[in-house]
């Protein structure tokens, strides 16, 4: 392998190219290439799977030592643990719906580990990157979490999961809490977009759950480069395929999750 640094650089253009190829598609999407998945709210088009196609395509020739886990059927065990994990498109409704905000998402891990995890927030242009050990960057510029201490002073971000299983009454009264004692809450639509933004120091706080290992592993690398904190929802580890994330600048960690255990009953 080259160094993590070039090769982080090297998927990093891959990256942009693909989404220059969903901007095209954005403006002349056509509704009659939606698919249902799962649920009546799980959509996948088009776009979505050719983005993969094309992602899959060229991380195999920048590392072909790698597997894959993709969103939409990627699936390869790769030598020594390394396996790129994708999201090709992620904020797939609002890419639908013709909202701006939606995103790649593409982390290369070794066994558990994430070596490099890149968002690119196509709209906006804004390519987060970061290796381990390497430090985060949004275009160039480093990325420092948000120097915010209290929950008072803090924006938040969450998303509200295709699938809510009965739990939408607790996650709502967490919710009704943060909004009654912070500057307010924000649901973008795209957890990378989500992770990305802590990391940028943009909101103090991101939690979701009922996610997948996809939607998290490139912006949790963002977010810890960046000097900020994850855990699930009991301060745990297990948060790439726990389900549960929270994500913020560190300091408002505990506060964050003190009010999310108040409510919450796994
Ligand atoms: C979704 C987005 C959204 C989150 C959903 C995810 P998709 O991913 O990340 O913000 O709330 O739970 O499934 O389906 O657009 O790739
Ligand atoms: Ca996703
Ligand atoms: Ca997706």
């Amino acid at each position: 392998m080259e160094s993590l640094e070039v090769l982080c650089n090297q998927a990093c253009a891959l990256v942009k190219e693909v989404g220059a190829f969903i901007r095209q598609e954005a403006s002349v999407f056509d509704w009659n290439h939606i698919e249902y998945k799962s649920s009546d709210h799980d959509l996948v088009s088009f776009v979505d799977k050719e983005s993969e196609k094309r992602l899959v395509k060229g991380l195999e020739s920048l590392f072909p030592q790698a597997g894959f886990m993709g969103e939409e059927g990627a699936n390869s065990a790769g030598e020594n643990g390394y396996q790129w994990v994708i999201d090709p498109l992620d904020g797939t409704t609002n890419f639908m719906h013709g909202m701006p905000t939606y995103s790649i998402s593409v982390a290369l891990l070794q066994h558990e580990q994430v070596l490099i995890g890149i968002v690119y927030e196509i709209n906006r242009a804004e390519l987060f990157y970061a290796w381990k050990n390497g430090g985060a960057y949004c275009n160039g510029k480093r990325l420092q979490v948000s120097r915010a201490t209290a929950l008072k002073d803090s924006l938040f971000v969450t998303g509200f999961p295709y699938s809510m299983r009965g739990k939408a009454n607790q996650y709502f009264e967490i919710l009704k809490e943060i909004v009654n004692h912070s500057h307010g809450l924000r649901r973008l639509g795209s957890a990378a977009v989500d992770l990305a933004y802590v990391a940028a120091g943009r909101f103090e706080a991101y939690f979701e759950y009922n996610l997948n290992r996809w939607d998290v592993a490139g912006g949790i690398l963002l977010v810890t480069e960046a000097g900020g904190k994850l855990s699930d929802y009991d301060g745990g580890e297990n948060f790439l395929d726990g389900k549960q994330i929270v994500a913020s600048n560190g300091t408002i960690h505990e506060p964050l999750l003190s009010m999310i255990q108040k409510h919450w009953n796994a």
